[in-house]
């Protein structure tokens, strides 16, 4: 549809239109548009309430109401001509309405675009948390499978890059699992601050007009988590903050930044030095000019774009601190850095996900890496505590133990018992057992620990809650 080029009526109050710039330096339309289909069911919603109250007749609000769906399928249709001098996505909907039905005129009774933008990105904030949920989902479901279909894979596990003791490679993956469902927790956390209808509050002060926010609130589903209708309690506060977009933000950077040290991980182990895994064909890319290359972009980039996901959220933070009471244009800035969000974040999700799925882990190389005997280094002196030394005393023994190993070129369990009792007296041809990877893991059996037990039961009990939910 072609919306009449002349110039809206800028109220009462103006004399001229705005100078030539103004317009492009104040649109929001080129990116709040993508709100078009929450805006029109804020507005079906406000219609409603207002025949419910009795400021529009039947008849009007059977006008608004296909007025809005006719815009929608226009729009839907890639018919809708945005215009830039209607500034957003509201005034652009509202004056095609006008149009079309002049009960139109009506409908931004006892609202404000203040409140209407405040409802509408509550509305799309909530239909993209549930799908990010379930992105968070697949991604876990991804790790589970990767870890249970190497469950008897056993890699070094590290710190300070150091090779430091062995763990199932699973219960290096089920770490990203548990990081990546304190995010969950943390996004559904964030919804029911978001699930709150500002919708009432108009400019900052309510109406005179007897709204009735419980009917708006129900009818967009605006609901705590006991079910009950929920509504903003100040409407100062509900249509100046914009903490739930600061809070979504935080979970935002927070995963990608679980996500960049997954990144950092797959970059690591898929690089020839450490050889563990094998990106597919489908997920890596070539060198413009070395022709052997492999490179792990996917996984770089989701590094990457963490930093801006981070730089989102600190832009937010920045936007609101000087702020004063109530709305300022300032806060349609809020909108660009919760778009970038979103759109950084799910693809991250998603292709990692995916790239996870099609990943082959080494086995042969992961054998190697983690049959280093130093990794069994604390386990010997374990076993010399419980020979009844203190644990101080021991780690210095088997500091010695390294050391003469190191001095003669031999890995430590080649050392001679004699070797060893040269070294300490306690030391029997028992000391050596601690050697067997197998058996050092199977003795891990506590709650949390990368033994056989409780790797494969943390597998186990994944899998089911990720069935189920
Ligand atoms: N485009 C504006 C925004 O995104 C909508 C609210 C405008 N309100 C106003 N008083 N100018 O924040």
């Amino acid at each position: 549809m072609k919306q009449s080029g002349k110039p809206v009526s800028r109220s009462g109050r103006f004399k001229e239109g705005p100078a030539a710039d103004v317009a492009k330096f104040t649109e929001s339309i080129s990116y709040d548009r993508r709100l078009w289909q929450h805006d029109i069911v804020g507005s079906l919603a406000h219609a409603k309430m207002l025949q419910k109250i009795g400021i529009l007749t039947k008849q009007e609000l059977k006008e608004i109401t296909s007025g809005l769906h006719q815009i929608g399928t226009q729009i839907h249709d890639g018919e809708f001509e945005w215009r830039e001098d209607l500034e957003d996505v509201h005034m652009n909907i509202e004056h095609a309405l006008t149009q079309i039905a002049p009960a139109g005129a009506k409908l931004h009774t006892g609202r404000s675009r203040n409140d209407q933008v405040a409802l509408d990105m509550r509305l799309w904030m909530r239909d993209e948390m549930g799908e990010i949920a379930e992105e968070i989902r697949q991604l876990q479901r991804a790790l589970v499978e990767l870890g249970a279909k190497n469950e008897k894979v056993i890699i070094p596990g590290y710190t300070h890059l150091q090779r430091g003791q062995p763990v199932y490679f699973a219960h290096h993956l089920l770490a990203y699992v548990e990081m990546l469902e304190r995010d969950f927790g943390r996004l559904q956390d964030a919804f029911q601050r978001v699930n709150v209808s500002p919708l009432g509050s108009g400019a900052l002060a309510g109406s005179t007009l007897p709204l009735n926010r419980k009917f708006t609130a129900e009818f967009l589903e605006f609901k705590n988590a006991d079910g009950e209708f929920a509504l903003t309690r100040n409407s100062m506060d509900a249509v100046s903050d914009r903490d739930y977009i600061v809070e979504f933000c935080a979970f935002a950077a927070l995963t990608a930044v679980h996500l960049s040290r997954l990144a950092e991980d797959l970059i690591s182990w898929s690089s020839s030095e450490f050889d563990f895994v094998r990106l597919s064909d489908a997920y890596t890319t070539g060198s413009s000019l070395m022709p052997q290359k492999k490179n792990p972009d996917i996984a770089e980039l989701t590094r990457g774009k963490s930093a801006r996901v981070v730089g989102n959220l600190t832009s937010l933070l920045v936007l609101l601190k000087g702020l004063p009471m109530t709305y300022n244009r300032d806060l349609q800035e809020d909108k660009e850095r919760l778009f970038d969000t979103v759109d950084t974040l799910r693809p991250c999700l998603r292709i990692n996900a995916a790239m996870l799925r099609t990943a082959k882990v080494n086995a042969k190389r992961c054998k190697e890496a983690a049959s280093d005997p130093l990794l069994l280094a604390t386990d010997l002196a374990d076993w010399l505590v419980l020979q009844g030394i203190p644990f101080r005393d021991a780690h210095h023994i088997v500091g010695e133990v390294v050391a003469v190993a190191e001095k003669r070129s031999i890995p430590i369990d080649k050392l001679s018992l004699k070797e060893l009792k040269r070294i300490h007296p306690v030391f029997s041809a028992d000391a050596k057992k601690v050697f067997h990877l197998e058996t050092a893991l199977a003795k891990r059996t506590m709650i949390g620990a990368p033994g056989t037990k409780p790797v494969s039961q943390e597998l186990k009990r994944w899998m089911k809650l990720l069935a189920e939910s």
